[in-house]
């Protein structure tokens, strides 16, 4: 009988869910939470032919150098920034993610952790669990107000459409910056003005993060970025960590210079740049936008189909369902794979 591909899972993922991939693969499941160091990655890589990796599992032209083997990485996320795509695509590997599945969730947590950090909810929490009640005062813990407020957007892909969506029920102006600028019927649709990335951060009252990390994009928001926003402004990061100079931005919470930040995602998570954790005008999670249960089922449910998919399996067989670098099969046919 001819050997079965192999398939590496570097992380516990939904054991009902990947178990799918026993009935084509023998598969290396990881059963505890691991962070990988960057040569086990690529041990684990050598004896595959595909693999269930999560934005934890950075992988690059190192870790793939050996990997005779390896056709296939589903990635359990939308955004692939662990991935070297030009790395892999020139090794002939198919690199998939896991879009669409989690707009609207992550939309759902991008705007609750706005509404929080306006707010001031979990500062509020603290002061409360601390005891301090008894010093309440008709000017205690006062925040921003969301309606009626300008809302800014950076990086109007569909999670940033979806927070604009919700926006409107608040009766927020919406405006916000992308790389291209939307069709106009999508703008009436979203009921969203396009402006420049320096005037977006000079009207917003409430900035959000949206767009997807490059390397071009290291650190966008530094200094001279968040000196643009003005003091009674919020901004909120669910994209990722690298996009803020995060020393810059506790210079400025520190001073006053911004009302408050929401962040979900951070330049070196899970360690935490210890100036966030000392402020009390920072709402702090744990990377979970993405975080209900259906939708992380259904993340991994998807990036299962696609490496069943691109190791030419099942209904799909061939054709993955969100291909992140179809030109991987040009280099793959020139190798001969
Ligand atoms: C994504 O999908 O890119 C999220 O950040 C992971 O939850």
């Amino acid at each position: 009988m001819a050997e079965r591909p192999r398939v590496w899972v570097s992380q516990p993922l939904f054991a009902d869910i990947v178990g799918r991939l026993g009935e084509h693969f023998e598969v290396s499941a990881t059963e505890t939470v691991v962070q990988h160091a960057p040569d086990a990655v690529a041990a684990a890589l050598r004896e595959a032919d595909g693999a269930l990796v999560t934005l934890n599992d950075a992988i690059g032209a190192a870790q793939v150098a050996g990997a005779g083997r390896l056709r296939a990485i589903a990635n359990v996320g939308v955004g692939y920034n662990n991935l070297d795509l030009p790395a892999l695509s020139a090794a002939g590997i198919l690199a998939t993610n896991t879009p669409d599945v989690l707009t609207e969730t992550t939309a759902d947590f991008g705007f609750a952790l706005m509404m929080a950090t306006a707010r001031r909810i979990t500062e509020a929490e603290r002061w409360l669990r601390e005891g301090h009640w008894r010093q309440w005062s008709f000017e205690s813990l006062l925040g921003g107000d969301i309606h009626g407020a300008t809302l800014g957007i950076l990086g109007m892909g569909r999670i940033g459409r979806g927070i604009a969506r919700r926006a409107s029920g608040f009766g927020m102006r919406v405006l916000y910056h992308n790389r291209s600028r939307l069709p106009e019927a999508v703008e009436r649709e979203h009921a969203a003005q396009y402006v420049g990335f320096e005037a977006l951060f000079e009207r917003a009252d409430h900035l959000v993060l949206v767009l997807p990390y490059a390397p071009e994009h290291h650190h966008l928001v530094d200094a001279v970025a968040l000196a643009r926003l003005r003091p009674h402004a919020t901004l909120t990061n669910i994209a990722r960590g690298g996009l803020i100079d995060e020393d810059a931005l506790a210079d400025a919470l520190g001073a006053g210079r911004l009302a408050a930040a929401g962040l979900d995602v951070f330049e070196g998570e899970p360690a935490i740049n210890p100036r966030l954790l000392a402020l009390r005008n920072v709402v702090l999670t744990p990377h979970i936008a993405s975080g209900s249960l259906a939708t992380r089922r259904a993340m991994v449910a998807l990036a299962v189909d696609n490496l069943i998919a691109a190791l030419g399996y099942g209904p799909d067989a061939g054709r993955p369902p969100s291909p992140l670098n179809a030109d991987a099969l040009t280099h793959a046919r020139k190798r001969g794979a």
